[in-house]
C-alpha cells in the first residue's frame, strides 16, 4: 500500500528550489504544507530569492537550515549532496530566467547545479509577468525542459502584480503544487496511464421548482478514490453529483444533477475506462411527474408517486471496456452480505465495497469509513478497520490494481 493519510510524505525529502519571483511568498505556504505532510524540506534560495523573502522564514517553516551560496565555507558539496539525498525537486516559483538557466544546463548557483547533480523527478512551476511567459524565448525554454523530462506546471491565469491586471502567469496555488509533488513521490504503478473514471456523491431528483428528493452523501469518499487514482498516476474522471467537498487536482470532472443525468455521463465515457468505481449514492426513485410549478399547501396531506430511477451500472454495462475493473459500492442498513453478494452477480462487479450506513464514523458526510471488500470469487469477505477515506481509497485501489495485474 502506497503512502497515505494524515502525514503522506513521512520519510520523503522534498528539495524546495526559490527563484527571484514576485510568488515566492506562496512558496512559504508551501514549504508549511510540505512539512506537515510529514516531507523533510531542504530549501534553495536564488540570491535574487533573498531579495523577495528571508532565509529564516523558510528556516523556521521547515526546522531545517536554508541552503543560499554555491561557494559557502565548510558546506562546499552541498550541492551535491542535497541533489543526491533528494526524493523530488521542486522549483517554486521558477523564474524566467531560472528557466533560461536550467535549459542550457547551466550551473552558476546552487540551485541549477543541483538541478544537474539530481537523479530524482524535477517538478517547475512557472510563474511570471504574461508577456515574459508569452515570449518565444521562454515558450522554447519551456518546451525544452519538458522535453528533458522535467515536470512543468505552467502559470495559471489570476491577478499578476500590482497594476499588471490579470493574465496567465500566477504561481499554482500551495495545495495544488503539493499534489503534484505526491504524484511525482509516487512508486511505479499500473495505474499509470490508465483511464479511470469515479462517480461520487448524491443525486436530486425534482419534485418542483425548489424541491428534490437526496440523500445525505457528501462525495467525500469518490473524491478520496478519484484523489488516489490520480497520485498514482491514471487518467481519472470523476463524475459527480452536488458534493460538499472540492474536486482534487488534476481530475477531469462534470457536475450532474439527477440520476438519470449521471447515468448519461457515466454511459459518455464508459467504453474508454480501465477501472470503473462507483461510489455515487444516486437516488433509487424520482418523482413520476415532478410539478412544473412550485407545489402549495392544500390544507390535506398530498400523495408523492415515484418510480424507479434508471440503474447506472446495469444500463451501461454493455458499453464498458472489455476487462475493465469494475467496483461498486453497496451502503445497506440490513442483510449486508447477502445484499453485496447480490450486487456482485446482478450488476457485473469485481469489488463490492460494503458500507453500513447505521454505524458510528462510517457512511454518509463523516471522513472516516468502515468497509468490508467483497471480491467476486474470493472465499471471504476482507473486513478493513475504521480509516480515514483516504486510506480506504488506497485500500480499495491496492485490490483494483492486483486485480489490473492479473488481465
Ligand atoms: C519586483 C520584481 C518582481 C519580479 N517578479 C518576477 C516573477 O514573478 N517572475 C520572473 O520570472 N521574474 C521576476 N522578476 C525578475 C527576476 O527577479 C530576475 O529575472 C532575477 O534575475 C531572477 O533570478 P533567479 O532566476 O536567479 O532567481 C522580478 C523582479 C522584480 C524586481
Amino acid at each position: 500500500m502506497t503512502a497515505t493519510g494524515l502525514r503522506p510524505f513521512q520519510g520523503r525529502r522534498v528539495l524546495l528550489g526559490v527563484s527571484g519571483g514576485i510568488a515566492s511568498y506562496k512558496t512559504a505556504g508551501l514549504a508549511r504544507l510540505l512539512t506537515t505532510a510529514g516531507a523533510e524540506v531542504d530549501v534553495v534560495l536564488t540570491r535574487a530569492a533573498t531579495e523577495f523573502i528571508g532565509a529564516v522564514t523558510f528556516e523556521a517553516l521547515t526546522g531545517r537550515p536554508v541552503h543560499i551560496g554555491l561557494f559557502t565555507p565548510g558546506r562546499t558539496l552541498d550541492h551535491i549532496k542535497l541533489a543526491r539525498d533528494a526524493d523530488v525537486v521542486v522549483v517554486a516559483p521558477a523564474t524566467a530566467d531560472f528557466m533560461a538557466r536550467a535549459a542550457m544546463g547551466l550551473a552558476d548557483d546552487l540551485l541549477t547545479a543541483c538541478l544537474l547533480a539530481t537523479e530524482s523527478p524535477v517538478l517547475l512551476v512557472a510563474a511570471m509577468n504574461d508577456r515574459m511567459w508569452a515570449h518565444a524565448q521562454t515558450q522554447a525554454n519551456a518546451d525544452h525542459l519538458r522535453g528533458l523530462g522535467y515536470r512543468l506546471l505552467e502559470p495559471e491565469e489570476g491577478l499578476l502584480a500590482a497594476g499588471e491586471g490579470s493574465g496567465p502567469g500566477r504561481m499554482a496555488a500551495p495545495d495544488t503544487i503539493l499534489a503534484h509533488v505526491g504524484r511525482l513521490l509516487e512508486p511505479a504503478s499500473s495505474f499509470a496511464g490508465r483511464t479511470v473514471l469515479v462517480t461520487a456523491g448524491p443525486t436530486r431528483e425534482q419534485i418542483d421548482p425548489v424541491r428534490f428528493l437526496s440523500n445525505y452523501s457528501s462525495g467525500k469518499m469518490g473524491v478520496a478514490i478519484a484523489a488516489a487514482a490520480w497520485r498514482r498516476g491514471a487518467k481519472v474522471s470523476l463524475v459527480a453529483g452536488p458534493i460538499t467537498v472540492p474536486v482534487p487536482v488534476g481530475v477531469e470532472h462534470v457536475f450532474v444533477q439527477s440520476t438519470t443525468e449521471m447515468r448519461d455521463a457515466v454511459a459518455g465515457r464508459v467504453g474508454t475506462a480501465d477501472v470503473l468505481v462507483m461510489s455515487a449514492a444516486p437516488a433509487d426513485y424520482q418523482p413520476a411527474a415532478p410539478s412544473a410549478n412550485k407545489l402549495k399547501k392544500t390544507g390535506s396531506a398530498r400523495e408523492l408517486e415515484l418510480r424507479e430511477t434508471p440503474d447506472i451500472l446495469v444500463t451501461t454495462r454493455a458499453s464498458r471496456k472489455p476487462g475493465a475493473v469494475v467496483v461498486g459500492f453497496a451502503l445497506e442498513t440490513d442483510d449486508l452480505l447477502a445484499n453485496a453478494k447480490r450486487k456482485l452477480d446482478a450488476k457485473g462487479l469485481d469489488l463490492v465495497i460494503l458500507n453500513a450506513a447505521n454505524e458510528p464514523g462510517a457512511g454518509f458526510g463523516v471522513d472516516t469509513n468502515r468497509v468490508t471488500i467483497v471480491q467476486r470469487g474470493a472465499p471471504e469477505p476482507e473486513q478493513l478497520p475504521l480509516l480515514d477515506k483516504r486510506a480506504v481509497a488506497d485500500a480499495i485501489l491496492d485490490r483494483v490494481e492486483a486485480l489490473i495485474n492479473g488481465r
